[in-house]
C-alpha cells in the first residue's frame, strides 16, 4: 500500500496508516436507534487509509477499488454540500472534526478496503472511522467520542438516520469475541463465544433500492409506537406492554414495535445461551430474530429468506439470519467448523441456481477495533 501511495503522490514521506473494521451483527437488529441491545463482532475485513501531509492545502482522497481520486480545499471543508457520493463519508467526518475545533490539514489520502460495499457489513462505518483516525493524525480522542463523531457524520452529512452500532463496533471490536452494546448507556461487555462454532456471512450480492427510505420509515414507525405507548424509546417497553397497547397502534406500527421489544429480549437470551455454551438455544434465537425481521419488521427480501431457509437445511448449521439493515446484503450463519466446506459449496450452488448470482462468502473472524497500523506488512493486498 505504501508503494501504491508513493506511486500516486510521488512521495510517501511521513505516511501513516489507519485501519477500521467492518462488522457482522450476530443478533439485535434495528434495536440500536431504539436504544436497545446489539451483539456485533468486528471483522477482519477492514478499511485502511494511508495519509501524509500535502504542502498545498489540498485534501486529496484516492480510492483504490474505485480507481477514483477527488481533490478538496482543506480550508473550505465546512462550506461543502453533500454530493450523494462515497466522498460524503469522508467530508462528513472532516466537517465533524473541524466542528470540534481541529483544523483539517492539507493531506493526501489513499483508501484500500476489503469490506465489500453495499454488503451490509458496514463499509460506511469502516470508512468513517478510518477517515476520522487519519484526519485526527493520532490526536487523542476518547473511543466513544470517536464512534459518536462518525455517527454524527453519517446522520448530519450523509443524511442516514442510523444508530450507533456500526461505528461503535468498528471502534470497540475485540479479537475472539462479540461485543454486547447497550445503546442507551453506550456501555459494552465482551461476550466470549463458545468453542466449536464458527460464523460465516453469505452475500446476496443485491441491495434493493428501498434500503434508505425504508430505514427512515422504520425509524418513524418506532417513534409512532413510542408516542402511542407513552414511552421515550422502545427500550422502555416490554413485550407485554406492547400487546396491551395494541388497540392504540396502527397494525403496522404494532408489528414494528413487537419486533423491537422481542429482539431486545433475544439479544439478552442469546448472550446467556452463549455464556452457558448452549448452541441449540443460540441457533434458535437467530432464526426467531430472522422471522421477526421478515414478518414483523419487514426488512428482509426473497434472497435473504432463501439463504436462511437453505442454510438451515445443511448439516452442521446451528442458526442463520439476515444481518445489518436488510433489503439485501448478507446473512450470518452459525455452524460447526467441520461443516464449513460443505456449507460454502452447497449454499453457493443453490443460490446460484435460483438467482443466477454467485454469492460471495466470508469467514467472520472476530477482530480488534480501529487503530493505527504499526506494521505495514499486515496490510492486505489491494482487492
Ligand atoms: C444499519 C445501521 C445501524 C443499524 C442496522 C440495523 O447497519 O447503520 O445503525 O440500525 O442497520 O440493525
Amino acid at each position: 500500500m505504501i508503494d501504491s501511495f508513493r506511486q500516486r503522490y510521488g512521495s510517501a514521506d511521513g505516511v501513516r496508516v489507519f485501519r477500521a473494521p467492518g462488522r457482522t451483527n450476530l443478533i439485535g437488529e434495528h434495536t440500536d436507534y431504539n436504544l436497545g441491545f446489539v451483539l456485533p463482532v468486528a471483522l477482519q475485513l477492514a478499511t485502511y487509509i494511508a495519509i501524509a501531509p500535502s504542502s498545498d492545502g489540498k485534501l486529496r482522497v484516492a480510492s483504490e477499488h474505485r480507481g477514483e481520486v477527488r481533490e478538496f480545499d482543506a480550508a473550505a471543508i465546512a462550506s461543502l454540500a453533500p454530493e450523494r457520493a462515497w466522498t460524503d463519508y469522508v467530508i462528513g467526518v472532516a466537517r465533524e472534526i473541524a466542528a470540534l475545533g481541529h483544523p483539517i490539514p492539507g493531506a493526501n489520502l489513499l483508501i484500500r478496503s476489503t469490506v465489500p460495499e453495499g454488503s451490509g457489513l458496514s463499509s460506511s462505518a469502516a470508512l468513517e472511522v478510518s477517515t476520522a483516525l487519519a484526519l485526527l493524525g493520532g490526536r487523542a480522542i476518547e473511543p466513544l467520542e470517536l464512534a459518536r463523531l462518525c455517527q454524527r457524520a453519517e446522520r448530519n452529512f450523509v443524511g442516514m438516520p442510523c444508530g450507533i452500532m456500526d461505528q461503535y463496533i468498528s471502534v470497540f471490536g475485540r479479537p475472539h469475541a462479540a461485543v454486547e452494546i447497550d445503546c442507551r448507556s453506550l456501555g459494552n461487555r465482551t461476550v466470549k463465544l463458545p468453542d466449536g462454532i464458527t460464523f460465516i456471512a453469505v452475500n446476496t450480492m443485491v441491495k434493493h433500492e428501498l434500503s434508505g427510505s425504508a430505514y427512515r420509515d422504520r425509524v418513524a414507525e418506532c417513534a409512532a409506537a413510542c408516542s402511542a405507548l407513552g414511552v421515550e424509546s422502545l427500550r422502555d417497553a416490554t413485550p407485554a406492554q406492547v400487546e396491551a397497547g395494541a388497540a392504540k397502534m396502527d397494525p403496522v406500527v404494532l408489528r414494528r414495535a413487537r419486533h423491537v421489544v422481542t429482539e431486545d429480549d433475544r439479544v439478552n437470551r442469546f448472550v446467556d445461551a452463549s455464556t452457558r455454551g448452549d448452541l441449540p438455544a443460540m441457533g434458535h434465537l437467530m432464526v426467531e430474530s430472522h422471522r421477526s425481521l421478515q414478518h414483523d419488521y419487514e426488512v428482509s427480501c426473497a434472497e435473504l429468506d432463501f439463504l436462511v431457509d437453505r442454510a438451515l437445511a445443511i448439516d452442521g448449521v446451528i442458526g442463520s439470519r439476515m444481518t445489518g439493515g436488510g433489503f439485501g446484503g448478507c446473512t450470518v450463519t452459525m455452524l460447526r467448523p467441520e461443516a464449513a466446506p460443505t456449507f460454502r459449496a452447497e449454499i453457493a450452488r443453490v443460490y446460484e441456481a435460483e438467482f443466477h448470482l454467485a454469492p460471495a462468502i466470508y469467514d467472520c473472524v472476530p477482530s480488534a477495533g480501529a487503530g493505527e497500523v504499526q506494521n505495514f506488512e499486515t496490510i492486505p493486498a489491494a482487492v
